[in-house]
């Protein structure tokens, strides 16, 4: 377990030192990794820091609102890029291909972002896991190692490289962030692209962002999963209203986990597992079924892609 004030001035110490006096810039998710790194480098280097969010169209409900309300005291750049991202994902069935066509189109908006503000120092929140998952060949997750950033920084700066989830938790406590942000599920870097199996259309992320918010309502308070969600994982037949609808197949999972490397199913209570099925059918239109993922990881992953 890691030294959490000790920790604090020596990644404050670190973020001042390799950062040399100039402009650091960072993509902020909201996410707890990002978020204490952009308190940490706050902290280091004040206005030096840029913080970037992109706004991907496939973000949870209200999550941009809520993330420029949090962070009104950074130096925060929203920029709006749905459009983009679903016009890149089309046709893009494949989930790998997915997730290259997310990082890459990330990249170029935030390298677009970044050369305005004339950064010498790209910040970023990976952690322990990132790496060894990338280097395992699990997934390929789009802040870890060889990035196409064209942007000429002078240096890179992890201060979280050494760190488990649960010690960045630890850290944002200590840090004095929202305990929002502190016990903030991980929400995956390509949001909901990868909660849409098959391909990312604007109806699916849609149904998606209303049926993880359902989820989150009914799940987050009562039972402190490690992470809850719901995806759309295809299209089956229903009757709704005495007609036969070729509707989507919702599938919500809840789990615990220690550090997201191996993860057991929540057994819910039939009446929690009830409502949500009967306010995912009733409050979002074409959905016509509702299903519980009990797989632990392994064999399954967290997500479904
Ligand atoms: P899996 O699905 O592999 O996920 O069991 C393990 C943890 O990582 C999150 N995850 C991601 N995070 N970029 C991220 O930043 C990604 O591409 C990505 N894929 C999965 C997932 O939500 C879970 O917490």
């Amino acid at each position: 377990m890691v030294n959490t004030e000790k920790f604090i001035e020596q990644a404050i110490a670190e973020i001042r030192e390799k950062s040399h006096g100039k402009k650091v810039v960072m993509a902020l998710s909201g996410g707890v990794d990002s978020s204490v790194c952009a308190e940490l480098a706050r902290r280091a280097i004040g206005e030096n820091l840029i913080s970037i969010y992109v706004d991907t169209g496939l973000m949870r409900k209200g999550e941009t609102e809520r993330i420029r309300e949090l962070f009104s005291d950074l130096n925060l750049q929203v920029v709006e890029a749905g459009e983009e991202f679903f016009e890149a994902l089309k046709g893009v069935i494949d989930p790998e291909e997915k997730r290259k066509v997310i990082g890459e189109k990330f990249i170029r908006i935030f390298e677009r972002e970044a050369k305005k503000t004339k950064a010498a120092y790209l910040l970023q929140g990976t952690i322990y896991p990132d790496i060894i998952e990338s280097e395992g060949g699990i997934k390929s997750h789009h802040n870890v190692g060889g990035l196409p950033y064209d942007i000429d920084f002078e240096g890179l700066i992890e201060p979280l490289i050494d760190l488990y989830k649960d010690e960045v938790r630890d850290v944002a406590g200590a840090l004095g962030l929202p305990a929002e942000i502190q016990h903030r599920m991980p929400f995956p870097g390509p949001g909901l692209a990868v909660r849409c199996l098959g391909e990312v259309t604007p109806e699916k992320v849609e149904i998606a962002r209303e049926a993880n918010a359902i989820a989150e309502e009914e799940l987050v308070e009562q039972f402190r999963p490690w992470q809850c969600f719901a995806a759309v994982i295809g299209l089956g037949t229903g009757v709704k209203g005495d007609v036969r609808l070729h509707g989507w197949i919702v599938a919500v999972r809840a789990v615990h986990s220690r550090d997201a490397m191996t993860a057991d199913a929540i057994e819910l209570p039939w009446p929690v597992m009830h409502k949500i099925s009967s306010r995912i059918t009733a409050e979002i239109h074409g959905v016509s079924r509702v299903v519980y993922d009990i797989t632990p990881k392994p064999p399954a992953t967290i997500e479904y892609e």
